[in-house]
C-alpha cells in the first residue's frame, strides 16, 4: 500500500505517519526528517539543505527526487509506504508518478490532513521531539506521560525543537505550502485517489479516521 499523507506543516502528518506503520506494516517516509538527518551528519546535502529549511523555503527539486529514488528502492519499502512531506511541487509529484510506474506500483491513496491555518502556529509552537527516537510531543496536546522521558524509546537523554519552528519561519513554510504544494490537490483529485481528514479532532481521532480509509485499500 502506498500512500501519500497530504497537508500544511504542523497538520499532523508526520505524528500519525508514525502510529500507522506498524498497524499497516508499512514504513513512513519523512523527507524532513532524512534531510535533518543530512543536516545533523554535516553531508554535504545537509550543508546545503540547512540555510533553505532555517528559511522556510524549500530544498531544490533535484536533490528531493533523487532522495525518494534512492529511498523506495530500499528493501524496507517492499510493502509500500507512508510518504510525509513528498511531493511538495509539481515536479516532485511527475518524478514520483515515473519512479512508480517504473517499478510497477500504484498510489493507492493520497489523504489530505485538512486544518484551520488559525491553530497550525500552536501546533508548531509547542511542538518537540525525543531526541535519540524524534517521537513527535506538544507541550499542550501530547506530553510524555512521564515528564522528561520518551514513551516510545524509554530515552531520558532530553528533548528537541525544530529551528524552523520559530514564528517568522512558520510564516514562510506556511507561504511556501499555498504556492506551491497545495495546488497539487488537483492534480490528484483528478486521478481520484485524493481523501479528505478532518485534522482538527484529536490525534486519536484523526488515526481513527486514516485507519478506516487504509482499511479498505
Ligand atoms: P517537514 O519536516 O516535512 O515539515 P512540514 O511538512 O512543514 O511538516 P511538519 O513536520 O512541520 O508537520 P506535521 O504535519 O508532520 O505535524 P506533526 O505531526 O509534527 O519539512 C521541513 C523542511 O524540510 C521544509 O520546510 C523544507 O525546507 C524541507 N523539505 C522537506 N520535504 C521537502 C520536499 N519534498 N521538497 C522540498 N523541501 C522539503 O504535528 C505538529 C504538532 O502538533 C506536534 O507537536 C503534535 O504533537 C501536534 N499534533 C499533531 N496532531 C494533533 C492533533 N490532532 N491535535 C493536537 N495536536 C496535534
Amino acid at each position: 500500500m502506498n500512500v501519500i499523507l497530504f497537508g500544511p506543516p504542523g497538520c499532523g502528518k508526520g505524528t500519525q505517519a508514525r502510529r500507522l506503520e506498524d498497524r499497516f506494516n508499512t514504513i513512513q517516509l519523512s523527507t524532513g526528517d532524512m534531510l535533518r538527518a543530512e543536516v545533523a551528519s554535516g553531508s554535504e546535502i545537509g550543508r546545503k539543505a540547512k540555510a533553505v529549511m532555517d528559511a522556510g523555503h524549500l530544498v531544490p527539486d533535484g536533490v528531493m527526487i533523487a532522495m525518494i529514488a534512492n529511498r523506495i528502492d530500499q528493501p524496507d519499502c517492499k510493502n509500500g509506504f507512508l510518504l510525509d512531506g513528498f511531493p511538495r511541487t509539481t515536479a516532485q509529484a511527475r518524478a514520483l508518478d515515473e519512479m512508480l510506474a517504473e517499478q510497477g506500483l500504484r498510489l493507492d491513496h493520497v489523504i489530505e490532513i485538512t486544518i484551520d491555518a488559525a491553530v497550525l502556529a500552536e501546533r508548531l509552537a509547542g511542538r518537540f521531539n525525543c531526541a535519540r527516537c524524534g517521537a513527535v510531543y506538544h507541550d499542550k496536546f501530547q506530553r510524555p506521560k512521564v515528564d522528561g522521558v520518551c514513551d516510545v524509546c524509554g530515552s531520558s537523554t532530553g528533548f528537541t525543537r525544530r529551528v524552523d519552528d520559530k514564528a517568522d519561519t512558520v510564516k514562510a513554510r506556511l507561504k511556501a505550502y499555498d504556492e506551491q504544494t497545495a495546488p497539487l490537490l488537483p492534480y490528484y483529485q483528478a486521478r481520484e485517489v485524493l481523501r479528505r481528514v478532518d485534522g482538527m479532532g484529536s490525534i486519536d481521532e484523526v488515526t481513527r479516521q486514516l485507519e478506516a480509509i487504509l482499511e479498505q485499500a
